[in-house]
């Protein structure tokens, strides 16, 4: 370890030197990156790399249960499996843009006390394993989806499938907190710890880092708590979440419930009452919802009749219309909005701050249109409320406080933490740290 260390921060150095720079430096310090190079076979820790919800893709299979609402959506696909949710999504049509919305609806089973597919609608997501598995949705944002990163953990000589990893999953189930089940996320986590059990046995027995932005970082993060303490020691080097949407919640995702999801699923064909009513059937949309231990009392939503607080989230859905996502709600998201259990690994937590975000919504009329929007400090998306009771709540217990470090960046954008130099620069340190 000791000899390769002084390569790899060779490298981490031409990484991170202006352009210019780099070309003249380039002879002076080939020497060193040989050495970094040279020691990557003994040396480096495996990381496993979660991307933001909007990344990974999801495969789909009719079976002859699907009752479609629409029925050309039951044929046109044709046998097997087909892309749902792809980077051509974003290209369908109206009529493929209604199927869409369709299939990739869930439905709440009071009984499993758990979310599924539609009856005779099978999903997988594809790609688990690898970092290159996962794309932006968006093509106006290619560089979404730790694209970035993977170049720079490349140049510093991770390669794919032998030291770096990835693991997407179904963007529309949120992971639970231990002691709540789930269909998907038990499996998943299944999946994630094999991964980086083989991960470390093909490297030296080294413990992997693990690497979360957004959506990601809560799912790494749920990993890590999920995980029995012994595995977490044994296997579990450090954990890095970017810009985490952890189950403090902030206040977006009562816009997106209320009006859609914007900026998540790029599907221009595809009317936003449509995407909304998807939407609303989805884990994902009753998650991140703002904690009642994070924002308190202060008014979140304001409407002509009633302010709402993140006490009064549950009324605020039936007031939307959407009462049957109340009982989902009550039953898998409430109890993770009190879960402040710290991971218990060494923790980097990273964030953008100094950027207007979402702090509470006025409705003059009705829910229909959109609402005025009053704007409070964070990265565009998370409240720093949330950021500063994580670093409290979670950072600060006794046994992971000696192991937490949070790096907040003024005037970096949520999206952008995984791809801004500056930030880029930063996480590359905190994983040739990891690496010491
Ligand atoms: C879309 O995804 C496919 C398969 O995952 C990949 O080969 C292709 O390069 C991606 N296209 C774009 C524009 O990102
Ligand atoms: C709602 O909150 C606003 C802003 O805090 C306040 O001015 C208003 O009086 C409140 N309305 C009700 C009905 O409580």
């Amino acid at each position: 370890m000791g000899a390769t260390l002084p390569g790899l921060l060779s490298a981490l150095l031409l990484l991170l030197l202006p352009a210019s720079l780099r070309v003249r430096d380039q002879l002076l310090l080939a020497s060193h990156r040989r050495e970094a190079e040279d020691g990557i076979g003994g040396g480096l820790h495996p990381i496993v790399l979660i991307p933001g919800l909007s990344c990974p893709d999801l495969e789909a299979r009719l079976t002859d249960a699907y009752r479609p609402l629409k029925p050309g959506c039951s044929r046109v696909e044709g046998e097997g499996w087909f892309g749902l949710w792809t980077n051509r999504t974003w290209e369908l049509d109206v009529e493929r843009a209604e199927c869409f919305v369709e299939q990739m609806r869930l439905v709440y089973d009071p009984v499993l006390g758990d979310f599924r597919n539609l009856p005779g609608v099978e999903t997988r997501v594809p790609g688990f394993g690898s970092a290159a598995g996962t794309g932006s949705k968006i093509p106006t944002k290619p560089e979404f989806c730790l694209g970035e990163l993977r170049s720079a953990l490349e140049r510093l000589g991770y390669r794919d499938g032998e030291t770096l990893f990835g693991a997407p999953y179904d963007p529309r189930y949120a992971p639970p907190v231990p002691g709540q089940t789930s269909v998907f996320y038990s499996r998943y986590f299944r999946q994630v710890a094999r991964l980086i059990e083989d991960a470390s046995e093909r490297n030296n027995g080294r413990p992997a880092i693990v690497l979360g932005h957004s959506f990601g970082g809560a799912v790494a993060l749920e990993f890590v708590r999920n995980s029995p303490l012994q595995w977490r020691d044994s296997f579990i080097r450090h954990l890095i979440t970017v810009a985490p949407t952890w189950s403090g919640g902030y206040v977006n995702p009562l816009m997106a419930f209320a009006s859609g999801p914007a900026g998540l699923f790029f599907v221009p064909a595809a009317p936003q009452l449509a995407m909304r009513w998807m939407w609303r059937t989805l884990e994902i949309g009753v998650a991140n919802l703002p904690s009642p231990a994070v924002f308190g009392r202060r008014p979140l939503v304001i409407t002509r009749n009633r302010n709402y607080s993140a006490y009064d989230i549950a009324d605020l859905l039936v007031a939307v219309g959407s009462a049957d996502a109340v009982r989902p709600f009550r039953e898998r998201e409430l109890p993770k909005m009190e879960f402040f259990e710290a991971p218990m690994v060494p923790l980097t937590y990273i964030s953008g701050v100094g950027i207007p975000t979402p702090e509470q919504m006025i409705y003059r009329d009705d829910f229909e249109r959109q609402p005025e929007v009053v704007y409070g400090d964070g990265d565009d998306t998370i409240n720093v409320a949330s950021m500063l009771a994580f670093e409290e709540k979670v950072g600060m217990q006794p046994g992971q406080k000696e192991r937490f470090k949070s790096i907040k960046f003024a005037g970096i954008r949520h999206s952008s933490l995984a791809t801004d130099e500056r930030a880029l620069s930063v996480i590359m340190n905190e994983i040739v740290e990891a690496n010491r």
